[in-house]
């Protein structure tokens, strides 16, 4: 039997196809934790059968009936990806129209399987060639390269198995909480002074944000590391003004370089010779933003290693957060280089054509950026959006979807898109809200702010030459819209920064599918226009036709005033009973204070109880690594006409904060609300007679 376990993977199989060297094997550029100890493969697991066709490496695995298939990434369409066809080659598919959308921007080859009675499995397909993921019958799964390995995790929940996926590709790395803010961007705010002014405008309509994004208009002539010297003479105190009003900038990169002899960028890697070539030995060039550009071979880490050092610099405008872009690597318009062009490699990973490292080409460049910024800011945690991407790629970037257009399928689509890339190991992700490309009108922009303000990343953008696209720029009763759904994520934040700890600790998503509450019940099994954040907050749109939602006792909540049930645009927010949620204030940025006081919403299950977390740190910097860190499990137990509120455990060496804490029972009647604070480990007993509506 070729199935290996790890002892310390429980149910982790590895699979070699009997005619692969593994001498020869490339190093996985997705699994970084190699199982070691191996035993026998246990009986009734799934067994994948490799074969050659053609002169692709070949897998196939049949499934059971009444098996639900999710994962794959980034892709188009429903959740449940039983029935589709993929192809992974990370490609600038504008919106999502090219191949019909069946490559989308980054790979992931990896399903996550879910049998009929809840127990589940997921398989990873380690290899980056370019691949094709069948799912019409069974899962098979096509290389265009040499065969390959293949690992899968049979556990006994989705769950189970996105942790395993976790253990063996790694978590993402905690991001500073102002990551986690509303942020606002668009193609491009062509001036330092229209950056002010955007940002001023926030502050003065007391909308909240933490990130102003600069796209690639600040560049002289689109050379990336370079400011035009009329539009952003100092880009500096650019920053500086940002940071003076509590916000953080975030600008953006690109890997092609100008062909251009008296470019410093281009002169240094021409020096080096360290762009890639064609396969008869030619520097490659394709069109990018400056027109014709040289492609740094990431593959070579002497070229990481250059790449990283731009960024250092780039870093010393005091830039919080690096953008890249156009990292597939997209050549304009809708191409990409040449398959068989040459990549050198370098330790281990080999030389090979275009066609084997396509597909990481984009997250080698998150990783050059990555290391850059934390050779720039070593006591910060780094923040890198990048469009392209691969399995593990998440460990070096968050992301977001591409060019999505402004219409209505598209608003839709995010929350499966979005679901799915969770399923896959990223849980940093978001549409741009609004939509890309297009106008969005007010009706539209009003249910896509509404919802984007509960995605993991939330940041509203748009294209070049469209109309404004910021909280405002649709009068004033979308701008209310705006306000409220952007105000109830940061009320949320103390709980989605718990949410994001428990992510980068083992590897859950942030952002789940319903299914996950129960996943033995199959009537769950496709519901995605209703999502869950964490295990206890249940979000269903106000468009959801028919949603399918989760039995048990489920309460809705008002976070800010609003009617979570009748609001025409805002979604229904309900917490799980059994459940504590730690709420912060309204704040108009995370430089402010936000947890004093502390809101605790509890809502009771059937046994009278509830229990919850809540994660705290400095919100940047690493110092959380050698204990500095504060981890409080709530619990709530009915005790007569009272709810008994406590400290049930505390983990961590920061000390804790002096504060308020109100604590909101929520129940069908009502809510009831008592202060109190933390000075005990009983934090008070709440009366349920006096309950409020
Ligand atoms: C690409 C990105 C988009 C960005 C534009 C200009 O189209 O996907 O988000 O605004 O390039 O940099």
């Amino acid at each position: 039997m070729n199935g290996k376990s790890a002892a310390s993977l429980a149910n982790v199989f590895i699979f070699y196809p009997p005619d692969l060297d593994k001498s020869q094997m490339a190093p996985s550029l997705a699994v970084i934790n190699e199982p070691e100890e191996c035993k026998e493969l246990v009986s009734g697991s799934v067994v994948p059968q490799f074969y050659v066709q053609g002169t692709r490496g070949a897998v196939s695995i049949a499934i059971e009936d009444g098996t639900s298939l999710y994962g794959t990434g980034e892709v188009n369409g429903p959740l449940l990806r039983n029935g589709k066809n993929i192809t992974l080659w990370n490609f600038g598919n504008f919106r999502y129209e090219i191949n019909e959308g069946k490559n989308l921007y980054q790979s992931h080859p990896w399903v996550l399987a879910v049998r009929e009675d809840g127990s589940a499995f997921g398989v990873i397909f380690d290899t980056t060639w370019q691949a094709e993921l069948d799912l019409s019958n069974g899962i098979r799964f096509f290389a265009d390269g040499p065969p390959f390995r293949v690992i899968i995790i049979d556990r006994e929940s989705p769950q189970e198995v996105t942790k395993g996926l976790a253990q063996l590709i790694g978590t993402m790395s905690l991001p500073p909480k102002w990551a986690l803010g509303f942020q606002q961007c668009r193609f491009s705010y062509s001036s330092d002074s229209r950056v002010r002014e955007i940002a001023d405008e926030f502050r003065k309509r007391k909308i909240p944000c933490d990130v102003i994004w600069v796209d690639i208009d600040f560049m002289d002539g689109y050379r990336v590391f370079t400011s035009d010297p009329e539009r952003f003479p100092d880009p500096k105190a650019t920053n500086k003004y940002l940071h003076e009003k509590g916000f953080k900038a975030v600008w953006t990169s690109d890997p092609g370089v100008k062909v251009d002899p008296d470019y410093w960028v281009y002169k240094q890697g021409t020096e080096k010779d360290f762009w890639v070539k064609t396969s008869s030995g030619e520097e490659y060039h394709g069109n990018v933003w400056p027109g014709l550009c040289a492609f740094p071979d990431f593959t070579r880490p002497e070229v990481i290693l250059w790449w990283a050092g731009l960024v250092e610099g780039f870093l010393s405008w005091d830039i919080d957060g690096v953008w890249i872009d156009m990292n597939e690597p997209d050549i304009v318009p809708f191409d990409t280089m040449p398959a068989d062009n040459r990549h050198l490699g370098g330790d281990g990973l080999p030389e090979g054509p275009h066609l084997q490292h396509h597909n990481v080409y984009g997250m080698l460049v998150a990783r050059a950026t990555q290391e850059g910024m934390m050779k720039a800011n070593p006591e910060k945690r780094p923040f890198v959006l990048t469009r392209a991407n691969f399995l593990g790629g998440h460990r070096h970037a968050a992301t977001w979807t591409g060019d999505n257009e402004s219409k209505w399928e598209h608003l839709r689509m995010s929350i499966p898109m979005s679901l799915n890339i969770g399923l896959s190991g990223q849980p940093f992700n978001g549409p741009d809200i609004g939509g890309f490309w297009g106008e969005a009108s007010p009706e539209l922009f009003a249910h896509w702010i509404a919802i984007g303000a509960l995605f993991p990343f939330s940041r509203a953008h748009t294209a070049g030459g469209e109309s404004d696209q910021e909280p405002w720029a649709f009068g004033e009763e979308v701008e209310m819209v705006s306000r409220t759904a952007i105000e109830r994520r940061y009320r949320l934040l103390p709980y989605i920064y718990t949410l994001f700890y428990e992510a980068a600790q083992i590897g859950m998503p942030v952002m789940r599918p319903v299914f996950f509450v129960d996943p033995a019940n199959l009537s769950l099994r496709s519901e995605d226009q209703a999502f869950i954040l964490g295990a206890d907050m249940l979000v269903v749109p106000k468009w959801a036709e028919g949603p399918q939602l989760p039995t048990g006792i489920w309460q809705s909540i008002s976070l800010v005033g609003e009617d979570s049930v009748n609001d025409p645009y805002q979604p229904n927010l309900l917490i799980r009973g059994g459940s504590i949620i730690p709420l912060g204030k309204v704040i108009q940025n995370t430089t402010e204070e936000s947890l004093d006081p502390l809101t605790l919403l509890v809502c009771l299950d059937e046994n009278g109880k509830a229990e919850g977390v809540l994660y705290e740190d400095a919100g940047d910097g690493f110092s959380y690594l050698q204990g500095e860190y504060l981890m409080t499990t709530y619990t709530a137990e009915k005790e007569g006409d009272k709810v008994i509120v406590k400290i049930a455990a505390e983990k961590g060496d920061m000390k804790r904060p002096k504060r308020t804490v109100r604590i909101q029972v929520v129940m069908s009647e009502g809510v009831v609300e008592l202060i109190g604070n933390e000075a005990n480990k009983v934090i008070g007993g709440v009366d349920l007679d006096g309950y409020s509506t």
